[in-house]
């Protein structure tokens, strides 16, 4: 059922309703005989409406049409609304954005986009924005064009500005509206962070103007609004202050500070351009809006802002590895083992709307790690109603009853081959049918685990990482005697608690471990030869890594990366790391490794560092990180290119403005065959 039959048309104008504009294949357009005109947006073909080039121009017809019945009377407003249940306008159609080479190409298709939302401001009667649903980038921008909007209460009704995290900033004049609706600070703070926000939240800013509890009030509130003429007002007050001088000048300042604390310019330039934008130009709306289109183009066509669009597509593409229309639908999960990854795996399952078990050798293990998860509920629920249900459906299980409910069984106990085959031998027979029986082992093989087992083709690896709640990716592993059908369910199961599925072979190190080993061992290594920790860290950090690998080492602990080296058979000098270990210098864990760890933080010196020595240095640094992932794509470890570049990405953090291990090599090669 559409949203469109879900809504009630007021009773009046029901059976008199007229068609115009037939032949809109992303819209529908009607004028009813009270003069409303309405503009359902359900883009053909796609689940979600996007606004790409033939929605947009639709939209002309249909603001001209508009346009043309106010002249004539016959038209009294315009309500915009979405075809689509779940979402209403999900942004401009990155799809698109590929096809823009030079900043010319952008400047020229932004200008007809533009030069209507202007249209639509101008309109001699009222438009209105009935959203129910996400309503964000593009989409929001063109409510903001409206005079007046109309939200659902519903949870899924969410307005937001996500360009930043794809390399720009709002390019259809959102700059200028936002600030004009929600004031300065309120409008340059979402439009840096990206987030999501609520329908309360958005009345409360001034982006919203009435609330009603369902999608089946926005036509009638909507009707009202057009004859009652409503609109909605400017920011007022201190809140329109901030964006005049001397305190414009002051708060530009002040966000540029906290955004230099999140990120460098030279690898994310948009906010900074952002902040530079309204520092010039935010105190005068019909200079922000021509000012933003200039600065908006180089943006577009940059680098940082295709690999961040890449990024995008591939975890649309992790996502992918979920098999389609699959049947399986997880609701219980079961886990065994609740230490540092069990607890944490159970949590994030129950955030996620899971019912979980929680298994351990003795009650206390089992309690402690269900309180380790209140921080978790905290967080991700902000009702009592709400974390009290989630608490309730984390539960603690000594004996195992879960086990033969659960659609999927996840172990996560010792690392130790023969106790792992015990348990899976007892668990086999109490599983129910079809259900998913899977490791997190980290570093054993899957069909050794499985060797012992009456159907060893079941078992499959679901490596999550640590910490759980922060890492997207989880690696489903692929045994050599995994079946197809296992893996696609372990891969829906991941794709149902919100994470990103990889599906990877099952050969030492997986993917992410693989790669991040050799990189983080050579590091230790120069440390060991008396380099800098601190210039070694931060190097890696300006090449765009989120953590040096000395400081990675030390929070992984330093026994896991020998054990890892060891697994994965690294040669060199182990002896000064054995050293260490054997000292009790296992990293931040103990307080001491490479650095001294105070309050969960390690004590650096700091160091002023040439610029392009830093810069050599990091891309020395990841080189061995980079050969390892082409290595891992030669052996076939993963699928293709892409998904080596997705994985390392989303498992290791690898600076996401380069597009990941490959695409940063490939690229630097074209590079460099351009310069010879
Ligand atoms: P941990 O030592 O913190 O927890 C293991 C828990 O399993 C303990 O509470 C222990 O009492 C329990 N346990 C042992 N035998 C059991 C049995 N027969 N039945 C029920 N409970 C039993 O270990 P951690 O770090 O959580 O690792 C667990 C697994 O996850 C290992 O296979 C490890 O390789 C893997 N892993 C660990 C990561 C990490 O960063 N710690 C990352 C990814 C995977």
């Amino acid at each position: 059922m559409s949203a469109e039959t879900n809504v009630t048309t007021p009773p009046a104008a029901a059976a008199r309703v007229q068609p115009a504009l037939p032949d809109l294949k992303d819209w529908r357009f009607s004028v009813d005989t009270e003069g409303i005109a309405w503009a359902v947006f359900d883009r053909e073909g796609e689940s979600a409406n996007a606004l790409g080039r033939r929605p947009l121009e639709e939209l002309m017809a249909i603001v001209e049409a508009t346009e043309q019945g106010a002249r004539t009377g016959r038209i009294k407003g315009l309500v915009l609304l979405s075809g689509k249940d779940r979402s209403y306008i999900v942004g401009a159609d990155i799809r698109e954005f590929e096809q823009f080479e030079t900043e010319a190409q952008v400047i020229e298709a932004i200008g007809p986009v533009n030069a209507m939302l202007d249209r639509i401001e101008k309109m001699p009667v009222p438009v209105v924005a009935a959203i129910h649903g996400a309503c964000v980038g593009g989409g929001f921008e063109l409510i903001l064009a409206c005079h007046y909007r109309i939200a659902t209460r519903d949870d899924s009704t969410r307005v937001g500005f996500p360009e930043v995290k794809l390399g720009i900033f709002p390019g259809f004049n959102g700059t200028a509206r936002s600030i004009r609706q929600a004031g300065a600070l309120a409008a340059m703070q979402n439009m840096l962070t990206g987030s999501m926000i609520r329908a309360t939240a958005a009345r409360g800013l001034g982006y919203i103007d009435e609330l009603v509890a369902k999608p089946t009030n926005l036509r009638w509130a909507a009707r009202k609004a057009v004859l009652q003429r409503r609109r909605a007002l400017p920011a007022k007050g201190t809140k329109a202050l901030a964006a005049k001088w001397p305190a414009r000048g002051f708060l530009a300042g002040k966000i540029r500070q906290e955004t230099a604390k999140k990120a460098r310019e030279a690898h994310y330039p948009a906010p900074f351009r952002l902040i530079d934008l309204f520092e010039k130009q935010g105190g005068n709306y019909a200079g922000l809006k021509a000012a933003e289109t200039k600065a908006f183009a180089p943006l577009m066509v940059s680098d940082t802002s295709r690999n961040l669009r890449r990024v995008f597509r591939l975890s649309e593409q992790l996502k992918g590895q979920a098999p389609k229309g699959s049947s399986f639908k997880p609701t219980r999960v079961h886990v065994i083992g609740a230490g540092t990854m069990g607890a944490d795996i159970a949590g994030w399952c129950v955030a996620s709307g899971m019912e979980v078990t929680l298994q351990d050798l003795k009650p206390e293990l089992i309690e402690n790690g269900i309180k380790a998860q209140a921080k978790l509920f905290a967080r991700k629920f902000k009702t009592k109603a709400t974390r009290d249900a989630a608490k309730a459906r984390l539960i603690a299980d000594q004996a195992g009853a879960g086990i033969a409910r659960a659609d999927v069984v996840i172990e996560a106990i010792v690392e130790k081959l023969e106790v792992k085959q015990a348990l899976f031998k007892e668990l086999e027979a109490k599983l129910k049918p079809g259900a998913v029986m899977a490791t997190n082992t980290s570093s054993l093989q899957i069909e050794d685990i499985a060797a012992p087992l009456a159907d060893p083709g079941r078992l499959v690896g679901i490596h999550f990482f640590n910490p759980v709640a922060q890492m997207p990716l989880v690696e489903v592993i692929r045994g050599r005697q995994s079946r197809d059908d296992e893996v696609g369910k372990a891969a829906s199961f991941v794709t149902a608690i919100d994470k990103f599925p990889l599906i990877v072979k099952s050969a030492p190190g997986f993917l992410v471990n693989r790669v991040l080993a050799p990189y983080m061992m050579a590091a230790m290594s120069r440390v060991d030869k008396g380099e800098s920790k601190d210039k070694i860290d931060e190097a890696a950090r300006a090449f765009g890594m989120p953590m040096g690998p000395i400081e990675l080492a030390d929070t992984v602990g330093l026994d896991v990366c020998a054990h890892v080296g060891r697994i994965l058979g690294l040669q060199g000098d182990t002896s000064k790391l054995d050293a260490m270990i054997a000292a009790g210098k296992l990293g931040k864990k103990s307080g001491r490794g490479f650095y001294v760890w105070k309050d969960g933080k390690p004590e650096k010196t700091a160091g002023t560092w040439n610029k392009s020595e830093l810069e050599l240095l990091g891309r020395d640094l990841v080189a061995p990180l980079v050969d390892e992932a082409q290595k891992a794509l030669a052996e076939g470890i993963v699928e293709s290119a892409d998904l080596v570049d997705a994985g390392v990405i989303f498992g290791t953090g690898f600076a996401p403005f380069r597009g990941g291990p490959l695409h940063y090599k490939s690229s630097r090669s074209a590079r460099a065959v351009a310069a010879e």
